[in-house]
């Protein structure tokens, strides 16, 4: 089954927003197999976010997200990948449509809310980036 790593920024963090989005995840019907409240260190960061080392925001984007508390989570189900990022909608939030998270709460393109893997290699990379083997949990099948 796929899995995406995703994560609420710390401005969503701050506005209280983690329940409303894992509830949008859960009631889609994607399981939660690893959370975590974290303040991320700028080496972690740096890792995260190496593919943008040379845009012009990559400072500003490393102060932000070390700034505060994230919350981790990987996320599994079928498709899961690009059904989070469709539910995220666009990485601008003047983009993103009404009913996306973005769309619905953000603002800004720095301070987007959350971060989604953008394809099965991001995926992979990055919850191995956040999370050991022994932190994400298996569910039985009951249905
Ligand atoms: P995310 O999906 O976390 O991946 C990279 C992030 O860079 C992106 O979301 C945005 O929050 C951020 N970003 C993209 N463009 C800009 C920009 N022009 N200025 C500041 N941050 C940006």
């Amino acid at each position: 089954m796929e899995k995406t790593f995703l994560m609420v920024k710390p401005d969503g963090v701050q506005r209280n927003l983690i329940g409303e989005i894992v509830s949008r995840f859960e009631k889609k019907g994607f399981q939660l197999v690893g959370g975590k409240l974290m303040v991320i260190s700028r080496e972690l960061a740096e890792e995260h976010y190496g593919e943008h080392k040379e845009r012009p925001f990559f400072g500003e984007l490393v102060d932000f997200i070390t700034s505060g508390p994230v919350f981790a989570m990987v996320w599994e189900g079928e498709n899961v990948i690009a059904t989070a990022r469709q539910m995220m909608g666009s990485t601008n939030p003047k983009d993103a449509a009404p009913g996306t998270i973005r769309g619905d709460f953000g603002v800004t393109v720095g301070k987007n809310i959350i971060h989604g893997s953008d394809s099965p290699e991001s995926a992979v990379r990055e919850i191995g980036i956040f999370f050991n083997e022994n932190e994400l949990v298996e569910y039985k099948k009951l249905m």
